[in-house]
């Protein structure tokens, strides 16, 4: 079987399978992750795609303890479908999530790079922004150094003369990554940061409507994408109050550990309080906790809290995302340049890995369809 598949019924996609056990099918109806459902009661549709269906038997097969099947070359492309269903392409400027958390090493770059190759996997097209002078989001899939060719230049072209950011200047420092994926290609484009960002925000933090730099920076770019994700630094400041005037959503990371739970608290605060500010609604849409290990008491507690914070900003309750998995596999398919979703070593992490990177990434370009469904009723409507 080659392509793309629409599915119109959860049968279809289990006669696909090839699953007929019953522990099997029960899986596959609560937990197939890769599948994306749509329309009203009345019309359902399931869209998959070669390798996500792959994925899912893969993630099957281990579930009932079979080992041994071979991964095949696949190519996904969930875009397709997509458009053929809304009979043209979606032309919305692309959402803006920004990944965040003032701690440092709580999982912001993992979780940007991660949820921007799911979301390249279905076919978007993605750009990630590296807020961090560390670089590593930039770093990730490309080992130069961006010296002279980042973010930097933008912020101090615009500190100079707002006017002189255009389309042409942004696309000259945007790099295109391509064929990270053992499971076919895709590319995802990455707007990179550099070691001195850092004081070029500095200095600039202070001038009137610098917060407004990365929104125009993003405007040049808006209509190529259709989703831009940005990486931040662990720390206040211009990098976090720009990205909040440029972003959409927010993704907060998180480990359970106090001093992610008050990172967690602080960002909160300082996102609500510029929201005030600037009287700007920003939607609080996800957050993911990583390395909770459930035999430590005091990771339930932090957890607890953790969680009761993210509820309290509206992050609903299917979008928290909790993770067991240890570090191992991500620094270990980190070291062999291949995204986690494909890092084959380990199949049964990789896995468990990719499920809530997968499942949120499925959320959102659900949701992409559904606001660009709506406005075309409404457009024929009036
Ligand atoms: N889902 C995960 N489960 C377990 N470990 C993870 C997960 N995601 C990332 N890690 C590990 O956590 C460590 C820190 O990750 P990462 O660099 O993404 O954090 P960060 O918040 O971006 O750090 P910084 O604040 O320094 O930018 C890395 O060693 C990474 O391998
Ligand atoms: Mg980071």
């Amino acid at each position: 079987m080659e392509g793309n598949q629409i599915f119109n019924t959860i049968e279809e996609i289990k006669a696909t399978l090839e699953v007929n056990e019953k522990r099997a099918v029960e899986l596959l109806s609560k937990e197939l992750v890769p599948c994306i459902t749509t329309g009203t009661e009345k019309r359902t549709r399931y869209y998959t795609t070669t390798n996500m269906i792959g994925h899912t038997k893969k993630y099957i097969e281990i579930k009932m303890g079979e080992k041994d099947i071979p991964h095949t070359n696949r190519d996904i492309f969930l875009k397709e479908p997509i458009d053929e269903m809304m009979d043209e392409a979606i032309t919305d400027p692309a959402v803006v999530i920004t990944v965040t958390n003032q701690k440092g090493g709580v999982s912001k770059t993992t979780n940007t790079v991660t949820i921007a190759t799911a979301l390249a996997m279905l076919g978007q097209r993605v750009l990630v922004v590296d807020l961090d002078p560390q670089a590593q989001s930039s770093t990730y899939f490309n080992d130069d150094s961006f010296i002279g060719r980042s973010i930097m230049l933008l912020f101090r072209e615009y500190d100079m003369n707002k006017d002189n950011i255009t389309k042409e200047l942004v696309e000259s420092v945007i790099h295109t990554e391509e064929g990270i994926s053992i499971n076919g290609k895709f590319s995802i484009d990455i707007l990179p940061s550099e070691l001195r960002l850092g004081r070029t925000m500095e200095a600039i933090a202070r001038n009137f409507g610098s917060h407004k730099a990365l929104s125009l920076i993003l405007d040049q770019v808006k209509n190529e994408y259709d989703f831009i994700i940005i990486d931040t630094p662990p720390s206040p400041g211009l990098p976090l109050i720009s990205s909040m005037y440029a972003t959409d959503k927010v993704v907060l990371s998180a480990k359970p550990t106090q001093k992610s739970l008050e990172g967690l608290e602080m960002t909160i605060e300082e996102i609500k309080d510029f929201n005030r500010e600037v009287e700007k609604e920003t939607q609080m849409d996800a957050i993911f906790i990583n390395e909770f290990n459930p035999i430590l008491n005091h990771h339930h507690r932090l957890l607890e809290e953790s969680v009761g914070h993210s509820r309290k900003i509206g992050i609903p309750e299917e979008r928290e995302f909790v993770s067991k998995l240890a570090p191992t596999i991500f620094e270990t398919s980190q070291e062999a340049k291949v995204s986690i979703l494909d890092y084959l070593e380990k199949p049964k992490d990789t896995l468990a890995a990719f499920d809530p990177f997968f499942r949120y990434a499925s959320y959102l370009v659900l949701e992409r369809v559904e606001k660009a469904e709506a406005e075309k009723s409404m457009k024929k409507g009036a």
